[in-house]
Order: C-alpha cells, then sequence, then structure tokens
C-alpha cells in the first residue's frame, strides 16, 4: 500500500467534517500536514476558518499558506479538530505522540467539540500497545528519575535523534515506553499520570469521535457511539 497516498486520502476526508467555517484545532504529524494543506486552499476559496496549532511545525506550516491562528493562551471554543493517531485500538482509543506533541494535541482535543481522527490503515490494532509503545512527556529535570518509576509499567526508552534527545516543543524529554498490549488504557493513563514528572501521555480514552481509515482503494468513517 501506498501509506502516503492513503494518509493524503483520509485527510482529503476529513474536509467533509467540518462546519463551513470555524475554529479548526490543527494536529500533528504528515497526515495532519496533508489535511492542513487542504484547509489552507479552502482558505483561499474564502472559508472563514482560524486554527489553533498543536506544534511550532504545525503553525509554520499554517502561517505559510496563509490560514490565521488563534494565540497559544487559550481559552478557545474549537469547532473541530483534525489530527492523525500512531494506533488506534477496536473502541477508538488512540496512542498519539510520534511527532512528540502529544501534550499540546491532548490540551486542544479537550478544547474541542469534535475530534476527527485521520489515519492510514497500518495504523489499526486490536489493543493499544500491540503496534506501538507509548509516548510520555516528562519535564527535563531528574528524567532519569521519573524513567525510574516508567519502568513499572514496561520498558522505557528516552527518544533520541541523530544522536540528539528530542526535546518538545515545551522543552520537556519524551520516554516511549513499551508495554504489554492494554487491556484498560484509562487504568494505565491514571497510573502513569500519578508519576511525578510525568507532564502527558500519548494515551487519548475516547477521545476521537470520528476515526477516518483510509487506503487506496477505499475509506471508511468509524463513528464513537457514546
Ligand atoms: C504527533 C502525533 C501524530 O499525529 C502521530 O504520530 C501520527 O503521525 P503521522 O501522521 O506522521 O503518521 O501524534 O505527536
Amino acid at each position: 500500500m501506498d501509506m502516503s497516498a492513503a494518509k493524503e486520502i483520509a485527510a482529503r476526508a476529513a474536509l467533509d467534517e467540518l462546519p463551513p467555517s470555524g475554529v479548526i484545532g490543527l494536529g500533528t504529524g504528515s497526515t495532519t500536514k496533508f489535511f492542513i494543506d487542504a484547509l489552507g486552499v479552502r482558505v483561499r476559496q474564502g472559508h472563514a476558518y482560524v486554527g489553533v496549532p498543536t506544534s511550532e511545525a504545525s503553525r509554520q506550516q499554517s502561517l505559510a499558506l496563509g490560514i490565521p491562528l488563534l494565540d497559544d493562551l487559550g481559552p478557545w471554543s474549537i469547532d473541530v479538530t483534525v489530527d492523525g493517531a500512531d494506533e488506534v485500538d477496536e473502541h477508538l482509543n488512540l496512542i498519539k505522540g510520534g511527532g512528540a506533541a502529544q501534550t499540546r494535541e491532548k490540551i486542544v482535543n479537550y478544547a474541542s467539540s469534535r475530534n476527527v481522527i485521520i489515519v492510514d490503515e497500518t495504523k489499526l490494532s486490536r489493543r493499544l500497545g500491540e503496534r506501538w509503545p507509548i509516548p510520555i512527556e516528562v519535564l527535563a529535570f531528574a528524567h532519569a528519575q521519573t524513567a525510574r518509576h516508567l519502568t513499572q509499567c514496561g520498558v522505557a526508552v528516552l527518544r533520541t535523534k541523530d544522536g540528539q534527545v528530542v526535546h518538545t516543543d515545551s522543552g520537556n524529554v519524551v520516554y516511549d515506553l513499551r508495554v504489554a498490549p492494554i487491556a484498560d488504557p484509562a487504568s494505565l493513563d491514571a497510573a502513569l499520570h500519578a508519576i511525578p514528572g510525568v507532564v502527558e501521555t500519548g494515551l487519548f480514552v475516547a477521545r476521537a469521535d470520528v476515526v477516518i481509515v483510509a487506503t487506496t482503494q477505499e475509506t471508511r468513517i468509524l463513528r464513537r457511539l457514546c
């Protein structure tokens, strides 16, 4: 499967989930990048959309496309947020944070009336944790100490890129926590939040209203029932 093509198809399908104008939360990642491109076209066609970006990358892309943005302070009343995911389980719970943006993404997600998640089919699993570790944003201060507590839940690996520790847009670090397939994501999320130094987890439990799953052949729309 051409994954990039599938991501673009999912991103374009998300346009159908938008109101004709309004405040749109802008996720982060390669799939959302296609969505922001498509939203930029809509703005140039005259639609009155205003964005709330979840990362500096999404902010820069949006500004380059002429999408007006709200400031970072909030509070916002976001009509719809469109974002990607690393893993989606059969209850539409998510693992996010492959792009180290999960904290801002979760704040924007909670400020949205509706959340639309766009993925290619490879992101689907039966239980979270089958495919992807949980990205945990951790305060830089004493992060090795925080990681020691994380290892009680799984194997915690400090995220690096090109030999350098990755820092989030907020200056924190990320541990990727490999766990066994998760039976109860809400309980695990609560346990992780109880560890001092944990800023936010990549577990998004019951936070997707719609998941758009694309291959190059078909697009499926999964809706959360309650
Ligand atoms: C960033 C995210 C992304 O939405 C997630 O990693 C999916 O990325 P991509 O669309 O590039 O596959 O959570 O923090």
